[in-house]
């Protein structure tokens, strides 16, 4: 796929305000600062699409940008910031909770993970509550122009070991750098064919 139109819908705070349009939904999600709104970015050729910021917690609503008016793609607030408030972090829980939850179209979430990483138990936790929800979720590894591809390699093969305690099967796993422009075209793949089954 070649993403040719990539438009803003919306920002939502619950999932009842998120477009009522039932095309094919895939969300970002991940830690704050993983590169969710940099891999926006990246996948839809656009410079300032998704904002990006050296602040974590610069994304806090439900993005929704429709894509070649075909599908949607949403850009979530990311989990784990260290300096918010709890009642901060309840309202985000129920929110993300809601909208993983309860929305129909959402075909698949992608849990960003940095590459450079042991496996973090906040991403643990989160992978295997989507799991337990028995939710689509594909894995992705970002950043990886920081560093080489050994360390990547070493990376994923730790967390799959680590998922292996409690998972007899493992999610998808895809590969990115938002700087050199990785794994663009596995990602898109993925997401035609997702669409396609
Ligand atoms: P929140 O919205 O705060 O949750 O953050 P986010 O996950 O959307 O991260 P964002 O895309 O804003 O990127 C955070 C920082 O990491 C920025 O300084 C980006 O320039 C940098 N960054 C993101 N992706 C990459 C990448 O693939 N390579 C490199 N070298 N830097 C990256
Ligand atoms: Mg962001």
């Amino acid at each position: 796929m070649r993403i040719t139109q990539a438009n803003f819908v919306t920002s939502s705070s619950h999932h009842n305000q998120c477009p009522e349009d039932k095309r094919p939904e895939f969300a970002f999600i991940g830690r704050s600062n993983v590169g969710k709104s940099s891999l926006i970015n990246m996948l839809t050729n656009h410079k300032k699409l998704a904002k990006v910021s050296g602040k974590p917690g610069k994304t806090q609503l439900i993005n929704h940008f429709l894509i070649n008016d075909n599908w949607f793609l949403v850009d979530l607030p990311g989990y784990g910031w260290a300096k918010v408030a709890k009642t901060e972090k309840e309202k985000w829980g129920t929110m993300i909770h809601d909208y993983l939850t309860l929305r129909e179209n959402l075909l698949c979430t992608f849990i960003l993970i940095d590459s450079r990483l042991a496996p973090q138990p906040i991403d643990v936790e989160f992978i295997n509550w989507l799991g337990q929800q028995a939710l689509p979720f594909a894995l992705i590894f970002t950043k990886v122009d920081k560093q080489s591809k050994n360390k990547t390699q070493s990376s994923i093969a730790k967390y799959k070991k680590h998922l292996l305690n409690y998972w007899a099967e493992l999610p998808p796993v895809l590969v990115t750098s938002s700087q050199s422009g990785e794994g663009k075209e596995d990602v898109l793949h993925f997401i035609d064919e997702t669409i396609a089954q």
